[in-house]
């Protein structure tokens, strides 16, 4: 039965960095990872500047200061075989198939037999994931989706392929449970799994709706949030806070994963004008807190309403 005493997590983005956070607050040492940023003095500058992050968020930090000490940071060029005596790998880098499956092809080089290697993708089927990948890989291999921000959203999807060995599965499940605190969901393995697949739906209606009707980001946010049950952000902050760029990632993705029948397809149309304004703010790097700033920042500067 593997047991989860070391866990390494590569990417140290948003979700990552948050994981890291949550993982070291429950007492578990940490491995983070990232790319070497280009033209950084510090081969290791996203995985440090990512913990100082989460000892200062806003109101209150993700980490306490003495757990931050829990969390030995690197880079992927340089630290790899940091991960040697992990048990858990839990991948969250980018929402790319090709750039995932490179870095399990290297992982599976040095992590230690028995290890489980998990993914965060919001959308990206397991299948897909572990193609051309050996057996052995795909018997250690899973899906553990959480939800933004890690320490305080109580989901955990969990997804399990054909070949997943199930002692893995089940040590998984436990610690998602036990040490972190999660509620877990077991899901099988179809487009956006439920949270994104059921969330896609209303989080459109709320953003259109409220473009449409002329509202500020404040308004919208003041009753699309708390009085109806979305986390406090509210929907537009709540785009701030997982990143725009993700959105379109995960509608993408999901447009190619559902039957042609799936009233997804008519219900995301692209031609809506929120959707060309998020383009663009992407194109200029307003991606949410992570960029220069998102709805909120630049939205205002452009006046009140959401155009
Ligand atoms: P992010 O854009 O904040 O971070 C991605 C990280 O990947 C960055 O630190 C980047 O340096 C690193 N990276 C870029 N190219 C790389 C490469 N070639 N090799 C290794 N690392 C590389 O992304 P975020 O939002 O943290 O998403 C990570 C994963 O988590 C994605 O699969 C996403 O779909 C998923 N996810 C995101 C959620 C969110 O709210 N943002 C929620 C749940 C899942």
């Amino acid at each position: 039965m593997t047991e989860i005493n070391k866990v390494a997590v590569i990417g140290a983005g948003v979700m990552g960095a948050g994981i890291a956070a949550h993982v070291a607050n429950a007492g578990i040492p940490v491995v983070l990872l990232d790319i070497v940023p280009e033209g950084a003095d510090d081969r290791s500058f996203i995985a440090k500047t990512a913990v100082e992050r989460m000892l200062k968020t806003n109101p209150a930090p993700f980490m306490h200061r003495k757990n931050a000490r829990l969390i030995e940071t690197g880079n992927l060029e340089d630290n790899l075989d940091l991960v040697a005596d992990c048990d858990w790998i839990c991948e969250a880098i980018v929402e790319n198939p090709k750039i995932k499956r490179d870095l399990y092809a290297r992982l599976d080089k040095v992590r230690k037999a028995g290890s489980v290697v998990t993914s965060n993708t919001s959308t990206i089927p397991l299948e897909v994931l572990t193609e051309g990948l050996g057996e052995g890989f795909a018997q250690d291999f899973a899906i553990t989706h959480f939800f933004n921000p890690p320490r305080y959203m109580r989901l955990l999807e969990v997804v399990k392929g054909p070949r997943t060995r199930d002692d893995a599965y089940a040590a998984l499940k436990a610690f998602g449970d036990v040490r972190l605190g999660k509620e877990v969901i077991e899901c099988k393995d179809t487009p956006g799994f439920i949270g994104n697949r059921i969330g896609i739906f209303w989080s459109t209606v709320a953003t259109r709706q409220a473009y449409d009707m002329g509202l500020t980001v404040e308004e919208a946010d003041s009753i699309v949030g708390r009085p109806t049950g979305v986390p406090k952000t509210g929907i537009f902050g709540l785009g701030d806070l997982t990143g725009i760029d993700l959105g379109p990632h995960v509608i993408a993705s999901m447009i190619d994963l559902v039957p042609a029948e799936d009233p997804l397809h008519d219900f995301v149309s692209q031609d809506h004008p929120l959707t060309k304004l998020t383009a663009k703010m992407i194109e200029e790097g307003y991606t949410g807190r992570k960029g220069k700033g998102g709805f909120y920042r630049r939205v205002r500067q452009d006046g009140r309403t959401i155009k």
